[in-house]
């Protein structure tokens, strides 16, 4: 009985940046190689074909000879079968005993049976297959229990947690504060036993030799976490720089701050007014003012700022016709004004002082403060932005409800920098001012936006 023989490819099509995974090959290469496939099993078809009508003829002869008994209609052929979309069906012949396989268009990978033979019961054995898009996870790129993204023809590996890399290929350090043993780089005599044992491109706390294993004739190196296989024959292990491979990362930048590279870690460090977390990854703010980590002398107040402190100290300002007298650290209050003196009246009835500590480059519009009237007088409460330009620039004065004002910031400010606003509330009676009352506002502006 004729059977042709059967060709298996097993293809895996991967697109990735050709400076990982080196298993998969590229896609142009990929479609070379399946039309010279494909023209292979064509030639082979052919000659199957020819070989197959010479059987034919033989039998054709055989039963003609044989006398018409025997070309007594016995059904022996199995149901027509069509060729998959985006696909071929290689072999014409539905007799029993005889096989079709199937092959798919470049782009797309069979799924079901690759061959298909009919049976003695006139059925074909195996599945109707079908030719899929390329699927480029299809090959399970990625490794250490990564999930692979279809990204249609390529792919991106969502990693394990403590894996990272295109592929998961590199193991995450553990912490974030490696420690090295220094005293074995910097002694002089375990540095020579070194060099005597290793070539000098192996030595280095960032470069590494690996370790390799010999299992059935296969050379198996690894690495240390935090190192990765480098060198012509797998034998270096170079330090991974997570800080240059986490520089712009989906899951965000390995620091806040300032990332370092260490022999086989990395660390962060933050600027001077912040600790670390810990985490190791973030800042944060040092309260300088809670801690006696400040200079403010007694008369002055500490105010706590992203990253440092300011010592403040409010005097009650100059009026003409009028005395303020502090009634606390950060609020003045007029003197009562003399009966007929209309001048002194109009003055402000206080000022009241507040510091905002805030972070560079904040976004706008926002509220930063609220001034409300808490026993209101007269029928209208008016509110105002007093001040230069500056304050202008990125302040603006809204009212929030009947007796509320607030001070919004309109536009970013990038820091370092000491924004000062006013904001006045005045209350009337038929037109008439009741009293006027001050409140500033001085905003501390971090450098950074944390
Ligand atoms: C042979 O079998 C096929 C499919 O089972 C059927 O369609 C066809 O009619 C049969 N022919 C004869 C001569 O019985
Ligand atoms: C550091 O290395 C030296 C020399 O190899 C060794 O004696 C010492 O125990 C090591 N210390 C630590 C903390 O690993
Ligand atoms: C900041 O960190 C250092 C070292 O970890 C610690 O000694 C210090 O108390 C911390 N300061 C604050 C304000 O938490
Ligand atoms: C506090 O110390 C800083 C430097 O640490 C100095 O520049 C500043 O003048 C000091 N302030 C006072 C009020 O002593
Ligand atoms: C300010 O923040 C916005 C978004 O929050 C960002 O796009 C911009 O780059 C930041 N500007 C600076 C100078 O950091």
């Amino acid at each position: 009985m004729f059977a042709s023989a059967v060709l298996v490819f097993t293809l895996c099509l991967c697109y990735l940046n050709p400076t990982v995974g080196q298993d998969c090959q590229s896609r142009q290469d990929l479609q070379g190689s399946l039309k010279q496939i494909q023209k292979l099993l064509s030639t082979y078809e052919a000659s199957n074909l020819q070989s197959l009508r010479n059987l034919k003829k033989k039998i054709n002869l055989l039963q003609s000879t044989a006398g018409k008994q025997i070309t007594k209609a016995v059904n022996s052929t199995c149901p027509k079968l069509d060729a998959p979309m985006n696909g071929r069906k290689l072999g014409r012949s539905h007799s029993v005993g005889h096989e079709v396989h199937f092959l798919c268009d470049p782009g797309y990978e069979l799924v079901g049976s690759e061959s298909r033979v009919c049976q003695d019961s006139l059925t074909w054995s195996g599945q109707q297959p079908a030719c899929r898009d390329t699927n480029a996870c299809a090959c399970s790129p990625c490794l250490n229990g990564g999930t692979c993204v279809d990204e249609r023809k390529k792919f991106s590996c969502v990693c394990a947690k403590g894996w990272a890399g295109a592929t998961c290929q590199n193991q995450m350090p553990k912490f974030f504060v490696i420690m090295t043993n220094t005293s074995a780089a910097t002694s002089p005599a375990t540095n020579a036993a070194a060099a005597a044992t290793l070539p000098a491109a192996t030595s280095g706390p960032f470069v590494r030799p690996s370790r390799c294993t010999l299992t059935q004739g296969t050379t198996h190196c690894t690495c240390e976490p935090g190192y990765t296989i480098s060198g012509r024959d797998s034998n270096t292990c170079t330090d991974i720089d997570e800080c240059e491979l986490f520089h712009n990362g989906q899951a965000g930048r390995l620091c806040l701050h300032t990332c370092i590279n260490t022999p086989g870690g990395y660390r962060c460090s933050c600027p001077v007014g912040y600790n670390s977390t810990r985490d190791g990854r973030s800042c944060k703010d040092i309260d300088e003012c809670a801690t006696r980590q400040n200079n403010c002398t007694k008369d002055q107040t500490c105010i706590n700022t992203y990253g440092g402190f300011q010592c403040v100290h409010v005097d009650c300002p100059k009026v003409p016709h009028a005395t303020y007298v502090k009634t606390s650290p950060m609020r003045c209050e007029r003197n009562p004004c003399p009966l007929d003196n209309k001048a002194c009246s109009q003055t402000p009835n206080s000022f009241s002082y507040h510091y905002l500590a805030v972070v560079s480059n904040l976004s706008a519009p926002r509220v930063m403060f609220r001034v409300s009237a808490l026993r209101p007088m007269g029928d209208t409460l008016r509110f105002s932005l007093l001040g230069g330009k500056l304050a202008r620039r990125h302040f603006t004065v809204q009212r929030s409800d009947r007796l509320t004002g607030q001070l919004m910031l309109v536009s970013p400010v990038q820091g370092p920098a000491t924004l000062e606003a006013e904001v006045e509330m005045s209350e009337l009676e038929k037109g008439v001012q009741l009293g006027r009352f001050i409140t500033k506002v001085t905003m501390f502006i971090s450098q950074y936006e944390f």
